[in-house]
């Protein structure tokens, strides 16, 4: 089984999907580490009640994000990391940590990208009135939510949808999409070329 860590700044929703995947032994990854830039959040309270490892980085411990992100890489590193999650990480990452896990780093993001990338995404959505939303998982390169796309889920948005509602929709999707991609990576499935990643079956 593949070793993953995963990087967290709140709820842990996503975290919780994942930990579910992972409690299945036939399941190709294992969840060796959570990692909060952010103390006291409910993600580390998750990975706790399913005795996973937790470190608190805090970002503001660090004069540079460099070496806060340093720091991240060390942890990961000594924890036999081999595939980093960011599940709800609010932080950007400098681009030498994200050549260091070069096609090994995969992000979920709260919209289909390439639309609505950065915060907001089902106000965006609403505010361009698109019918469609949804999220994507996505391998991580130095441009914020961009990179070679494994897996994208889509909802209807719905005339009275308000931001909350939508939300809900996407995020049941989210934890749905975030298993099946980390899943296609683990069991080394995935190749890139260019932009777009192709999935084996
Ligand atoms: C999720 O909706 C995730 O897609 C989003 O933050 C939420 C975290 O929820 N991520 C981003 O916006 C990243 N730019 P969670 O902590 O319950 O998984």
């Amino acid at each position: 089984r593949k070793k993953v860590g995963v990087l967290v700044s709140g709820r842990g929703s996503n975290l919780q999907a994942l930990l579910d995947a992972c409690a299945d032994p036939a399941f190709p990854a294992e969840i060796a580490l959570v990692i909060s830039n952010v103390p006291g959040v409910l993600a580390l309270e998750r990975a706790a009640a399913a005795r996973v490892a937790t470190a608190v980085i805090p970002h503001r411990d660090y004069p540079t994000r460099e070496a806060f992100d340093a720091a991240m890489d060390r942890v990961l590193r000594a924890a036999g990391v081999e595939i980093v999650c960011l599940a709800g990480f609010m932080r950007l990452l400098s681009s030498d940590f994200v050549a260091g896990w070069r096609g090994a780093m995969l992000n979920i993001h709260p919209s289909l990208l390439p639309l609505f990338k950065g915060l907001h995404t089902h106000r965006q959505a609403l505010e361009a009135g698109v019918k469609l939303h949804g999220c994507t998982v996505h391998l991580v390169t130095p441009d914020l939510d961009d990179g070679p796309i494994l897996v994208q889920a889509a909802v209807p948005v719905r005339d009275d949808d308000d931001e909350c509602c939508l939300a809900a929709r996407v995020l049941e999707q989210e934890h749905r999409a975030y298993p099946f991609a980390l899943r296609l990576l683990a069991e080394g499935r995935v190749t890139v070329d260019g932009n777009r990643a192709r999935i084996r079956e």
